[in-house]
């Protein structure tokens, strides 16, 4: 059995930063350690991105394949001219836009960067993150730290301390819980190393927002399961059935009404089998009143049933109000751990509309769901 590492938590405020504990954080990521700590997407576990050995702990920590390479993190844009040779006018522009924030560049490296980040690739990811945590922490370590999120890997990405602790504890030398992540949902990774940018992995920088600035329209590489037989996938991590909670997810995607009366219907049908299921849902479509077990669907014979009494089986989550992006995808994968830890054995979820943020909501979704969409078609 893999032995254990002895892990230590340190509790920081964002808001009031303890930098003695920040000092000795920095301290173990100079030493060749392995630090996990908020970003404002999601948490990461870091290690020294120059030191090959630090870097494979995070690999082993996470169970993460070794041909899938690591974003690198640095605390200030000049560090970005030490991890590649070439820095293009668009690629400044999007860097004055963007950064600090929640996009990750992929550039052409230099000799400086080790293959093991980049899993053997010419290119590299770099991404200056927004937090306060991280960027203190980056800037005192004084070296570029990789930092994949924090999960084990295949599992849904950590956006509150918990999570990091549920899932490594004993695998790395510090955790920092430094509370919510506010968006909840990985950055948004953009291919600037060919001369159509390209976006890898949707995030809460939009393809509408990149092609503001840049004044051109860019691809969006739609990642497929299916698609990576003998072809090299752009963004390596996008081939692994990523976010997937331990239950089987089913989206369900329609007119709002039908969408709910086929979820209420499939409810139904997956308790009467004895099954235990988790619904994910707007908040119009949750009860007003009571404890949200059943969903609101007027008229449906299941509500009516349950309506005094919850079904042991059923217990619904909100996602938040339809339509308000930034809520949703800040909530959905706490609530994906969180049917997780009520190991239930089903999630039927509502789809989120493909725009703007929606657009990354929907990716992470179809990929818990390994593509188990069902279309609902309107019947009248
Ligand atoms: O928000 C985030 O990006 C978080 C926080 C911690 O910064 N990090 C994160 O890292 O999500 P990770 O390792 O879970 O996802 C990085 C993604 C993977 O899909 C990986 O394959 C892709 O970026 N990637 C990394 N380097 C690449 C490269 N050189 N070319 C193409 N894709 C790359
Ligand atoms: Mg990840």
């Amino acid at each position: 059995m893999r032995s254990l590492i002895k892990t230590i938590i340190y509790d920081i405020d964002p808001n009031d930063i303890d930098m003695n504990k920040i000092k000795i954080c920095s301290k173990v990521l100079a030493n060749g350690g392995t630090v996990a700590f908020p970003t404002e997407t999601v948490y990461g576990v870091g290690a020294n991105a120059l030191n090959p050995q630090a870097v494979k702990k995070i690999y082993t920590a996470k169970g993460r394949p070794a041909d899938n390479p690591l974003i690198v993190h640095i605390s200030d844009v000049k560090s970005l001219y030490v991890l590649v040779d070439e820095v293009s006018r668009a690629t400044e522009d999007l860097i004055s836009a963007f950064w600090p924030g929640p996009l990750t560049l992929i550039l052409k490296k230099s000799k400086a960067v080790p293959d093991t980040i980049t899993a053997g690739l010419d290119t590299v990811a770099i991404r200056l993150p927004m937090h306060p945590i991280a960027i203190n922490l980056i800037k005192e370590a004084g070296i570029p730290i990789a930092a994949p999120s924090a999960n084990i890997s295949g599992k849904p990405s950590p956006t509150r301390g918990k999570h990091v602790v549920d899932d490594l504890f004993g695998r790395v030398d510090i955790i920092i819980n430094g509370g919510n992540c506010e968006v909840g949902l990985e950055s948004t990774v953009l291919d600037m190393s060919t001369n159509q940018p390209t976006i890898l992995r949707p995030g809460a920088v939009t393809k509408k927002m990149i092609e503001e600035i840049l004044g051109k329209e860019i691809n969006f590489h739609e990642t497929n399961l299916g698609n990576f037989e003998g072809e090299i996938p752009k963004a390596p991590g996008m081939k692994y059935i990523h976010y997937a909670p331990k239950a089987e997810v089913i989206i369900y995607r329609g007119e709002i009404d039908e969408v709910t009366r086929r979820m209420e219907l499939d409810l139904e049908r997956y308790v009467n089998l004895g099954k235990r299921v988790g619904i994910i849902c707007t908040e119009s479509r949750k009860r007003a009143e009571g404890d949200g077990s059943c969903l609101a669907f007027r008229g449906n014979l299941f509500s009516q049933k349950t309506k005094q009494e919850p079904h042991p089986l059923a217990s619904v989550k909100s996602m938040g109000v339809r339509g308000e992006y930034k809520t949703i995808a800040a909530n959905i994968f706490r609530i994906l751990r969180e049917f997780d830890d009520e190991e239930v054995d089903i999630i039927l979820t509502e789809a989120v509309e493909e725009t703007e943020l929606g657009q990354a909501i929907m990716n992470r979704l179809i990929k818990a769901a390994g593509y188990n969409i069902v279309e609902v078609s309107n019947v009248n």
